[in-house]
């Protein structure tokens, strides 16, 4: 017997960096701000001309070389990113190109922040099922080519990066336990791109507006993203019969550091077992937690046998949660 688990991890930020004291000059805010009520102190932000597909790419190479495989052993590509290189084709499309990994399907999901989650349930899913055997899932975003630089209320909480893994078979006793999903498109006006869509096609007033870009109520996210963490990171540990001291690590989205704090501290787990790394990137949407991942993993964070608790949430609204054993 065979489960679906993680066999290479990797990620990449771009060089760029971009501080709370930069962002000082553009917009009315403050370093002290930014920090007390976000927790985020820098981001990373790609350069002119520099891609989606791009970061996906530098984070790709790394995961296969972290499973010891090249190109050639990927059968499927997913990307999740709610910052695509065209709104047609799939960013997938093209990292499956730039890799030259010849003729093998490639999809995007769209889940924002939640991306990295709802696409290891499809690429588990598909091990499981041996329809496909080892395939590369990329959590990768240029948000900064998707926020408005003139709004205060955004522009300081997002940055760019790319997280990948290669998902195949390993033992059964390893790898992916399970998940817990869900959505809530009732509240998909809370965090949204309103124009540039079938239903709202840009003109000269919805760029004059910068409808075009991201608008967010912060406060609602925060509500939904306080309740969802919590309960959904508790349903799947119910779901596998698991108790939260089972847990060796927690990975969630990195969004807020106030989220993630209150999330903590109603599933009672330690802080040393939270994996935060807000502060040097931002919020990367559905990077943050394969990059995260790869940070925690890289560090020696994880051991074998590990069980790690992965939990996002994000636009749609979207919330996921999954237990990996490592
Ligand atoms: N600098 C200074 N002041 C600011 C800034 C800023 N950058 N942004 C907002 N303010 C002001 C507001 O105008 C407001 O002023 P007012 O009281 O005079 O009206 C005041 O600060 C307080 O604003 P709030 O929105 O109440 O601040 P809050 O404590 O809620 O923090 C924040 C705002 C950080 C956005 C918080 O609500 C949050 O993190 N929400 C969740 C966001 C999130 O996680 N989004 C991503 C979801 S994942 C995805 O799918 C992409």
């Amino acid at each position: 017997g065979f489960n679906a688990g993680i066999l290479g991890i990797g990620s990449y930020v771009p060089e760029k960096k971009v501080t709370n004291f930069d962002l000082e000059k553009m917009v009315e805010t403050s370093d002290e701000w930014i920090t007390t009520r976000t927790g985020i102190k820098e981001r990373r932000v790609v350069e002119e001309g520099q891609h989606t597909s791009d970061l996906a790419l530098e984070a790709s190479k790394k995961a296969l070389e972290d499973a010891k495989m090249t190109p050639e052993d990927i059968d499927l590509i997913i990307v999740a990113t709610m910052s695509p290189d065209l709104p047609t084709p799939a960013t997938a499309c093209f990292l499956q190109d730039k890799l030259g990994c010849t003729d093998v399907p490639s999809f995007d999901i769209s889940a924002a922040c939640s991306g990295f989650i709802y696409g290891l349930s499809i690429a588990t899913a598909y091990v499981n099922s041996g329809l496909y055997k080892n395939i590369l899932l990329v959590g990768a975003e240029a948000m900064s080519r998707i926020v408005d630089w003139t709004d205060r209320s955004t522009c300081i909480l997002f940055g760019d990066g790319a997280g990948a893994v290669v998902v195949g078979k390993v033992p059964e006793d390893r790898g992916v336990l399970g998940f817990e999903m869900g959505s809530d498109g009732s509240g998909a006006k809370h965090l949204l791109i309103p124009s540039g869509g079938v239903s709202n096609p840009n003109t000269e007033e919805t760029l004059e507006s910068r409808e075009n870009y991201i608008k967010m109520d912060g406060s609602e996210v925060f509500k939904f993203a306080v309740r969802r963490m919590d309960q959904v990171s508790k349903n799947v540990l119910e779901k596998l019969e698991l108790e939260v001291e089972d847990i060796d690590l927690l990975v969630p989205h990195q969004a807020n550091i106030r989220i993630i704090d209150s999330a903590v501290k109603k599933l009672k787990i330690d802080y040393d077992k939270v994996v935060v790394n807000l502060d040097k990137y931002g919020n990367m949407s559905a990077a943050s937690i394969p990059v995260a991942l790869d940070e925690a993993v890289k560090s020696g964070r994880v051991s074998d046998g590990d069980k790690v608790l992965i939990v996002g949430f994000g636009g749609g609204l979207t919330w996921g949660a999954s237990v990996i054993s490592w």
